[in-house]
């Protein structure tokens, strides 16, 4: 039986709602394009997505997928590691930047999303935000993994000054094998 929700659908579900069109989205771990092409949907024609990856067959993946599917116009393919995502956005102009951490499904494991850099990330998409933007970020653990990425980034989640920022974070609680935690950061409006 498929579950009903698991937590790339919850993320997107919230993300449905807070993106409008003609958004500015940013997806931070590119992999195979899967994110890229929903959050390109969601902008609409007038909308942009920068979409971000270290390895050149994450970019091969989804610029077929975007061909496929007629968005490549709307987005935008960057070979770099989101780490130095400041580089192509200015501050407060974007609504959103999804994080789905790991490595490429199919590629090799030891290319894979590290604590230093995602925080690094993590630290930037803050300032990148506007006001009641949000930060969606799949967290995978357990198994080749391991937890040290996980602990690292809860551990910065729960230091976020609560007057700005506003925290959830979703664990599949009864379910086996470590699903990914569900995260979901909204930067507040300051008066
Ligand atoms: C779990 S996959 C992402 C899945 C993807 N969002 C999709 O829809 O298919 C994680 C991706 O993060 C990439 N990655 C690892 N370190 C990175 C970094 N510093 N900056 C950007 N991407 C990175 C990996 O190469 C891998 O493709």
């Amino acid at each position: 039986m498929s579950q009903s929700v698991n937590t790339i659908r919850l993320l997107q579900q919230s993300l449905q709602l807070s993106i409008c069109n003609g958004a500015f989205c940013i997806d931070a771990t590119m992999g195979k394009g899967h994110d890229t092409l929903f959050l390109a949907e969601l902008v609409g024609e007038k909308g942009r997505v920068l979409s971000m990856d270290v390895q050149p067959a994450a970019l091969e993946a989804t610029a077929a997928l975007l061909q496929k599917h007629q968005m490549t116009k709307r987005v935008q393919l960057v070979l770099d590691g989101h780490e130095h995502m400041d580089a192509y956005a200015a501050p407060e102009t974007v609504d959103a930047v999804m994080f789905n951490l790991g490595y490429l499904p199919g590629g090799d494991h030891a290319i894979a999303t590290k604590a230093e850099t995602t925080i690094a990330a993590l630290e930037q998409s803050l300032q990148l935000l506007k006001p009641l933007g949000m930060i969606s970020l799949a967290i995978y653990h357990g198994g080749d993994t391991g937890f040290a990425e996980r602990d690292a980034v809860l551990h910065w989640l729960k230091q976020l000054d609560h007057k700005r920022y506003t925290v959830l974070v979703t664990d599949f609680y009864n379910r086996p094998n470590y699903p990914p935690l569900a995260v979901q950061i909204i930067k507040e409006k300051q008066k």
